[in-house]
C-alpha cells in the first residue's frame, strides 16, 4: 500500500487532489435512498447525472483562459481544481452507472442531450463567458456545499453507502470555491458579464435539473402519484428548505464587489479535512495510494 502523505508539495496545500474510491453496489442501495423520499433522491440523482459532463466543461473553461494566470498560488489552485474536479466526475460518473442498473434508463438519453447542450454553449458563448458560467456554477455548488457541511440533518437523510460520495464532494466543492472565479478575473472578466450568465445559468441549470428528475420521477411511473413525492418538496422548499435558504447567498453573488472567500468557509472546513481524511479519519480507507499527480 503507498503511503498517503499529509501535504502534496505540488499543489496549493488548500486544494489537495485527492484519488478516492467509493463502491456503489446497486443490490445493496435503495432506489429511494434519500429518506425513502422519491423526490429528494430523485433530485439528487439529477444533479448527479450532470456532474461528469459538468465538471468536464467546468475545467475546459478555466484551462482556456488560464495562461492569463500571473500568481503562481492560483496556478497551483487550478492545478487542484482541475484533479479535484476529474476525481468527483470519475465517482459521479460510477455513482450514476448504480441508479443505470437499477432502472433509470433515461439517464443515457438525457446525458446525451446534456452533452448536446454543451456542445452548444461552447460554440456559442466566447470563453469568457463560458468561464462566467463555470463561475455561477460553482457558486451554486459551493453554497449547497457549505449547507451540507454545517447542518447534520441534511447528511443524516442519506444513505450510509451514499453519504461519503457527496460528503467528499461537498468538502472539495468549498475548497475550490473561488478558483474558477479568481482565473476570470486575472483574464479580464468584468461585472455586467459576470452577473448577466449568473441569470441565464439559473434558468438553464434548474430548468435541466427538472427536465432530469422528471424523466426519473416518469420512469417510476410518479410523476402522477404527487402524494408519494410532495413531502420531498416541501422539505427541499419549504421546512427545512434547503433551496429557499439559499437564496441570500445567492444573491450576494449580484454584489459587484462579491468574491466567494467572502463566506469565511476556513474553520469548517479544516474541521471536515480532519473528520474525512486526518488519522482515523472516516474516509481515510477510501483513499487510494498517494495523491493524484
Ligand atoms: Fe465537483
Ligand atoms: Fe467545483
Amino acid at each position: 500500500m503507498v503511503a498517503v502523505p499529509a501535504t502534496d508539495p505540488a499543489v496549493s496545500a488548500d486544494i489537495p487532489r485527492r484519488q478516492v474510491d467509493f463502491d456503489f453496489d446497486p443490490a445493496r442501495v435503495p432506489v429511494d435512498w434519500y429518506q425513502d423520499d422519491a423526490y429528494v433522491s430523485t433530485l439528487l440523482d439529477a444533479l448527479s447525472l450532470l456532474f461528469p459532463e459538468g465538471e468536464r466543461f467546468f475545467v475546459d473553461s478555466v484551462k482556456a483562459l488560464r495562461h492569463h494566470v500571473r500568481d503562481p498560488q492560483l496556478d497551483a489552485a487550478v492545478d487542484g481544481f482541475i484533479g479535484q474536479e476529474a476525481m468527483h466526475g470519475k465517482e459521479h460518473r460510477a455513482f450514476n452507472e448504480m441508479f443505470l442498473a437499477q432502472g433509470y434508463t433515461s439517464s443515457v438519453k438525457l446525458e446525451r442531450q446534456l452533452k448536446g447542450l454543451l456542445r452548444l454553449v461552447r460554440r456559442a458563448l466566447p470563453a469568457r463567458s463560458q468561464l462566467a458560467a463555470t463561475c455561477a456554477l460553482e457558486h451554486f455548488t459551493a453554497m449547497m456545499a457549505e449547507a451540507a457541511l454545517r447542518e447534520e440533518g441534511m447528511r443524516d437523510g442519506m444513505h450510509p453507502a451514499i453519504r461519503p460520495l457527496w460528503v467528499w464532494h461537498a468538502l472539495e466543492e468549498s475548497e475550490h470555491k473561488a478558483v474558477a472565479f479568481d482565473v476570470y478575473g486575472a483574464a479580464g472578466g468584468g461585472y455586467a458579464r459576470r452577473a448577466g450568465v449568473m441569470l441565464l445559468t439559473t434558468i438553464i441549470f434548474f430548468a435541466f435539473t427538472l427536465w432530469v428528475q422528471t424523466h426519473f420521477l416518469a420512469e417510476r411511473r410518479l410523476l402522477w402519484k404527487p402524494w408519494r413525492w410532495l413531502r420531498g418538496v416541501g422539505h427541499v422548499w419549504v421546512y427545512p428548505g434547503w433551496f429557499t435558504r439559499l437564496v441570500p447567498a445567492y444573491l450576494q453573488y449580484f454584489r459587484p464587489g462579491f468574491h466567494p472567500d467572502d463566506r469565511d468557509t476556513a474553520a469548517l472546513l479544516a474541521t471536515w479535512r480532519e473528520r474525512l481524511f486526518g488519522d482515523g479519519g472516516e474516509l481515510r480507507a477510501n483513499l487510494r495510494g498517494a495523491w493524484v499527480q
